[in-house]
């Protein structure tokens, strides 16, 4: 038995063969789809299928039909009609009665008494689907107000704040599958052995003519003293590296040719040379640099705060 109409069927056979597929093949985050294109030739090979099926089985109807009687033929049409005519009756009932129209005969029943030039009013019923909608804001409205008024629902500012911590998480989480994403920003000092090896080899590729091998310098400044140019520490040494140092000085910016992974390697093993005694020191060039961000100990940092004030005021005699 005919149920619905054969471009209906065609396209509902379609779209369970789709989602079959997209189901059933695991294609990761993709679309099944868009990771096999083959599958768009499935699809199509399907589409023919489906419609010569439609095609055989609505020329067999028609033999069927033609080997009939008249009035065999007669309650064939009939059969068909009623069937055509029953094919969508469950959507047009749900829809009338949603809209909960009276129909134009009943209307008599609902008619207002008052006339206005031959103007009348129906006393139409509210449209049930639209009377639903209200009692659902209604209640929405409850228990939108019990939850963020009555008990404490995260308002929107925490909730823009569990997502800016979350996202920040997912940040970090990329991060650490993403070595190249370091910026001097992020750069930490890294003290695995595979990076700094990694990093001494590009040293001694790149940097030795200049640096010498042990970092005691030659046509670039002593890398093992505590004296800097550019400034010490992890983040000014990626700075120097990455954009080059002062102007016609001969440190070149190095972005081009290291990746930004790279140059944390270089410099973090060259930061292994603080402390070292090199062949044939050059003088110290710059000034002592400070960690900004590791505080001395207490008592240390009372003694710099009375000097520099005292200098200050000049009551610093000698
Ligand atoms: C052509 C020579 C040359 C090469 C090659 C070279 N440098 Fe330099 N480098 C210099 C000079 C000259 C300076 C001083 C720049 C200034 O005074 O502004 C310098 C400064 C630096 C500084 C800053 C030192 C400070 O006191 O602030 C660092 C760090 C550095 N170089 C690292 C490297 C690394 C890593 C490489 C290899 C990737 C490298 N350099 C390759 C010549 C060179």
């Amino acid at each position: 038995m005919k149920t619905f109409a054969s471009y209906l069927r065609v396209i509902g056979f379609m779209v369970i063969a789709f989602l079959l597929l997209e189901f059933t093949i695991d294609s990761g985050d993709q679309m099944a789809i868009e990771k096999y294109p083959v599958i768009w030739g499935v699809l199509s090979m399907l589409f023919l299928f489906a419609v010569a099926i439609e095609v055989i089985s609505e020329s067999l109807r028609s033999i069927l039909y033609r080997g009939l009687s008249p009035e065999a033929q007669e309650k064939f049409l009939e059969n068909e009609k009623s069937r055509k005519a029953g094919q969508f009756a469950g959507i047009k009932r749900l829809y009338n009665r949603l809209a909960g129209s009276k129909p134009l005969e009943e209307e008599g029943e609902i008619v207002l008494d008052h006339n206005y030039d031959g103007i009348r009013e129906l006393d139409n019923k509210l449209p049930p689907w639209w009377l639903y909608g209200f009692y659902i804001t209604i209640i929405f409205a409850g228990v939108y107000l019990a939850r963020y008024h009555i008990f404490d629902g995260v308002t929107t500012s925490e909730e823009f704040e569990i997502e800016m911590e979350d996202a920040r998480l997912a940040v970090e989480e990329y991060k650490k599958t993403a070595k190249d994403l370091v910026d001097v920003n992020t750069v930490a000092l890294l003290t695995d052995p595979a990076d700094l090896s990694a990093g001494k080899a590009i040293f001694t590729q790149s940097c030795v003519v200049c640096h010498k091998a042990d970092g005691g310098g030659g046509i670039g400044p002593n890398l093992t003293d505590e004296y800097w140019i550019l400034g010490g520490g992890i983040k000014n040494v990626f700075n120097t590296i990455s954009e080059g140092g002062r102007d016609g000085k001969g440190m070149v910016s190095w972005k081009s040719e290291l990746k930004p992974a790279e140059m944390a390697q270089v410099a973090s093993y060259l930061l292994t040379f603080q402390g070292t005694t090199p062949a044939e020191p050059k003088d110290p060039e710059g000034e002592i640099w400070v960690d900004p961000d590791v505080t001395p100990p207490a008592d240390e940092v009372i003694e710099v705060v009375v000097d520099s004030t005292a200098a200050e005021i000049g009551m610093v005699e000698n």
